[in-house]
């Protein structure tokens, strides 16, 4: 019946007190070795929230067994979906027989961002949907206009008390829908809303990012009738009901870059099993225009020394943009590459904080701020490299953020200790472990700190 996590509250994933966990880095290692990549979070989150489209049941294989993973998995058995967790096979079954409530438990709803694409479905399951504005990480505003205003484009009524927020109709119903910026979440939550409305819906400047896409052809799966997969406009013909289906959790494209940055910037030599070729394109092109060797065939990728790193600049965008959720990584990568690079985060208005824990490791970065009242937001930077970077107490922001501080541990001279290590949990499945089987020199104060998943 229980979830356990060490390290953490077993619903929101965050710290309970353990103050003191640390990550401990020392640096100089190369890496070398063979990881194998994980399921995606930004896809498994989104097809357990499909799971509750339908009373049968829905069966994902290669989950990953991270902290946000559970939170969603507490949520739907709050909704009251019957949810099996087989940890060791990384296994989940949702059977939502019913929906017992439509209001979301706020201590439940608000911590993930993700939380928010469950109301999509529970909205066109029992045509209401109440919930808190969810949180996720601090990287900028990040509202929920677009999904609300989809909402009320299928016929819902949208209310809003404080942070509370109630959408109803009596039936969903087709819709033409212009989303201002192509959301990934918003279009996830909408396409799924409209896969039971009735009529045709029709998304336009809809997300491309390989987790939508997915999920697109999973819903198509359960019986629903998208077309449009992958372009900015996806039109949905609306269904009476969907049924069950069995599906492999996407590959994680970040994780697997993630190890691609670290292997390029420590001179090492890493094969990547479990990798999709396409969705690797943004980042195994900047690998390559910085110098490093990067192969792809069938599902792996290979990064090995090519010449010396060499600066190059990135500007975050929708996919097949580069990620937002690589800029971090990468920007560790561009202190050890010869020149100076200029970075442009276009997605958040505010995710280049973590900059000053970096420099508190003797990175070179100048980050011009914009914020009209002088406050902390940023969206850009210059890096110049290459610097020796030492060892220093750092602090994780958020996930991206936090790995981007072990990459740079892994080059540095000494000994890093990086604090608020649950953000890393709540994103990569083992990450420290499959560091060390490469070479890393690093160790986690509580353990594995990987939350235990038991029970049903
Ligand atoms: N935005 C609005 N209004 C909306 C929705 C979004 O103004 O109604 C703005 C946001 O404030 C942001 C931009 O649009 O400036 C992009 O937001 P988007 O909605 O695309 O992001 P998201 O759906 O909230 C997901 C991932 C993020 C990832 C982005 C971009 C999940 C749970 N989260 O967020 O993942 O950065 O898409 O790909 O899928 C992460 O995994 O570390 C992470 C932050």
């Amino acid at each position: 019946m229980a979830i356990k996590q060490s390290g953490m509250n077993g619903h929101t994933g965050l710290a309970t007190g353990d103050e003191e966990r640390l990550l401990r880095i020392r640096g100089g290692q190369r890496l070398f070795g063979e990881v194998q990549i994980g399921g995606a979070k930004n896809a498994a989150l989104k097809a357990l929230a499909a799971a509750m489209l339908t009373s049968e049941e829905v069966v994902l294989n290669g989950v990953p067994l991270i902290a946000d993973v559970l939170s969603m998995v507490e949520l739907l058995r709050a909704f009251g979906a019957e949810v099996e967790v087989d940890g060791p096979r990384k296994r989940v079954a949702v059977r939502a027989r019913q929906i017992d409530r439509t209001t979301a438990p706020p201590d439940l709803f608000r911590p993930t961002r993700a939380s928010v694409v469950a109301a999509g479905p529970i909205l066109a399951r029992c045509g209401e949907i109440s919930f808190t504005l969810p949180g996720g990480d601090k990287i900028g505003k990040r509202p929920i206009d677009m999904h609300l205003r989809g909402f009320q484009r299928m016929g819902a009524m949208v209310t809003t008390d404080g942070d509370q927020i109630t959408a109803s109709t009596p039936a969903l119903t087709g819709g033409r829908i212009y989303m201002d910026y192509p959301s990934h979440t918003g279009t996830e939550t909408l396409l799924m809303a409209a896969t039971l409305a009735t009529g045709r819906t029709v998304i336009a400047n809809a997300s491309a990012e390989p987790e939508v896409v997915w999920l697109g052809h999973l819903l198509n799966r359960m019986g629903a009738r998208i077309s449009g997969l992958g372009s900015p406009y996806l039109v949905i013909e609306g269904v009476d009901r969907l049924h069950g289906a069995t599906e492999n959790v996407l590959p994680d494209r970040l994780e697997a870059a993630t190890f691609a940055i670290a292997a390029a910037m420590t001179g090492g030599e890493v094969k990547l099993h479990n990798v999709r070729e396409a969705d690797m394109l943004p980042i195994s092109e900047k690998l390559r225009e910085a110098g490093v060797e990067v192969w792809v065939w069938e599902d792996w990728m290979l990064v090995r020394p090519g010449t010396p790193l060499q600066s190059v600049d990135i500007q975050t965008l929708p996919f097949p943009g580069f990620p937002t959720d690589l800029q971090a990584q990468f920007v560790a990568l561009l202190t050890q590459a010869a020149g100076v690079a200029t970075v442009h985060e276009r997605v958040y208005e505010d995710r280049l904080r973590y900059t000053d824990e970096l420099r508190k490791m003797g990175a070179d970065i100048f980050v011009a701020r914009y914020g009209p009242n002088q406050e902390r937001l940023a969206t850009s930077a210059t890096v110049r490299g290459p610097v020796q970077l030492r060892g220093a107490r750092v602090e994780a922001l958020d996930i991206r953020a936090g790995t981007s501080l072990v990459l740079a541990g892994l080059v540095a001279d000494g000994e890093t200790e990086m604090t608020e290590v649950y953000h890393i949990d709540r994103g990569y499945e083992d990450f420290v472990g499959k560091l060390a089987s490469l070479g890393a020199d690093i160790e986690d104060t509580a353990g594995t700190g990987q939350p235990v998943l038991a029970g049903r």
